[in-house]
């Protein structure tokens, strides 16, 4: 038994907690506002808080900020109806143990309530606020990857963002950068793969004047450039041999060499993308080990966007209100749910942008995008099934099964359990695992959320 601190503005949601924290046998405390909750930790300390973000007062993220700093922090999960990347990264990055999205269900809790007691608190950040809020995606993948965005903005591990083209690589290394530290300092990229391997060496680390035919000044190169910042390599997967060398190095000894100069100190924060998979390429040789185990200590990979059903929608529409105020239809929701996006979500900003341009009327219809190739996953037909693992490829299935099954029910996810024979339970984990989401869920209940009585409404 240990006590816990509930922290929510809502009444019904706070009791419902506070009693369930009972029910798992703990001591339950609640406050209702941020002020109340920091007095109650100076009276009682507590092994755990749960903490709503949204609170008239002080938010969340400023009471979490408090609770950090305290001598001995007590873990904090944020619970929120409202996660948007930023939020999540924020509350990662200021030291929450976890960022959940209300409602919760009994056996959620107690498993959070386990990993917040078995959990020793860390040392608490310094704060600034970042708002920026330009990585859209709620599926369980983005949310998995604006964590780790947060936990790690604040250190200089480096970092190894993989995923096919298109997939946000970069868009996630600036977040990385934008969140942390180094965020007044500079970002430079480099696009390894863009730059001919005789130019790369000095692209990176600069050269000195008559360091070789038409070297006719100084040149600081990328490292200089991001002193203090953070240097992005993209598509390090084709870097040559030689400069992997080279790169390796500088990132062992944070020490770089201009060419036809002396070495120098550096102080650069490294991220590294690649769309290739550098494992395959370690074992032919085309790339070296030792650099890939040095960048492999944090791999963040953005799965492709076909895999990340709930994050097309919200993509799509903010891609469209960036492109103009055209609003999509039902149809046209789910027509872009159902193509299988091989350009990721490069190739839906360029359909949205089309549409934006292309459509007169203010809504997009599902004829709007009779452009979208054949491609449509929706039944397997004609899809060229990829060269991969057994367990991949039926996830994929199971996922596709599943995706056909709440749009021939109209999102009602009982009747889609019914239709795929399983139990309504088992559909809900696996719709979790693979970010799939039927409906709008604004239950407060702690409690199980019940729809047998099948009157939700899909939302594509
Ligand atoms: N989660 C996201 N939220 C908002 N915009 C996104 C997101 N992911 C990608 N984008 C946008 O999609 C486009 C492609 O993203 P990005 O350039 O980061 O992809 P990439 O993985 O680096 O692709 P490549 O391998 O082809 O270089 C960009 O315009 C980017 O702004
Ligand atoms: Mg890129």
């Amino acid at each position: 038994m240990a006590a816990i601190l509930i922290v929510d503005d809502d009444a019904a949601m706070r009791e419902a907690l506070t009693e369930a924290v009972r029910d798992l046998g703990h001591d339950a405390h609640a406050a209702a506002s941020g002020d109340a909750a920091l007095h109650m930790l100076d009276r009682h300390p507590v092994a755990g808080v749960l903490l709503d973000l949204r609170m008239p007062g002080m938010d969340g993220l400023e009471v979490l900020r408090r609770i950090r700093t305290r001598p001995r922090p007590p873990a904090v999960t944020v619970l929120t109806a409202h996660a948007g990347a930023a939020n999540t990264i924020e509350a990662m990055r200021l030291g929450a143990f976890d960022h959940v999205i209300k409602p919760i269900g009994r056996s959620d809790l107690s498993r959070i309530l386990d990993a917040m007691l078995a959990y020793t608190s860390g040392v608490p950040n310094a704060a600034h606020q970042a708002t920026r809020e330009t990585l859209i995606g709620s599926s369980e993948a983005m949310r998995a990857v604006q964590k780790a965005i947060g936990v790690l903005a604040d250190n200089d591990a480096t970092v190894l963002i993989t995923g096919e083209t298109g997939t946000g690589k970069e868009v996630v290394a600036r977040a990385i950068h934008d969140h942390g530290r180094r965020h007044d300092g500079p970002f430079a990229a480099v696009n390894c793969a863009a730059i001919p391997a005789e130019l790369l060496e000095s692209e990176l680390f600069g050269h000195v004047r008559g360091a070789f035919t038409g070297a006719a000044t100084d040149r600081p190169g990328a490292f200089r450039q991001a002193e203090r910042g953070t240097l992005f390599l993209d598509e390090i997967g084709d870097m040559p041999l030689a400069m992997q060398a080279k790169i390796l190095r500088a990132l062992q000894d944070r020490v770089i060499t201009p060419v036809g100069g002396k070495p120098a100190a550096v102080d650069v924060r490294v991220i590294a993308a690649t769309h290739r998979d550098l494992t395959a390429a370690v074992r032919d040789g085309s790339f070296r080990e030792d650099l890939f185990y040095r960048l492999h200590v944090v791999p963040i990979r953005l799965p492709p966007l076909a895999e990340r059903i709930a994050d097309i929608v919200p993509l799509a529409e903010h891609f469209l209100a960036q492109a103009g105020d055209k609003q999509l239809s039902a149809g046209a929701a789910a027509r872009l749910i159902r193509h299988r996006w091989p350009g990721n979500v490069r190739e839906l900003k360029n359909a949205m942008e089309r549409v934006a341009v292309m459509v007169r009327g203010a809504r997009v219809a599902a004829e709007d995008l009779a452009f979208l190739d054949q491609s449509s996953a929706a039944d397997g037909a004609g899809i060229d099934w990829p060269d991969e693992d057994l367990p991949t490829a039926l996830a994929r299935l199971e996922a596709m099964l599943i995706r056909r099954a709440l749009e021939r029910s109209g999102g009602n996810r009982a009747d889609a359990a019914r239709r795929l024979n399983i139990h309504r339970q088992l559909l809900y984990a696996k719709m979790r695992r693979y970010g799939l989401s039927a409906s709008d869920d604004r239950t407060t209940d702690v409690g199980e959320a019940d729809d047998a009585d099948g009157s939700e409404t899909g939302k594509p």
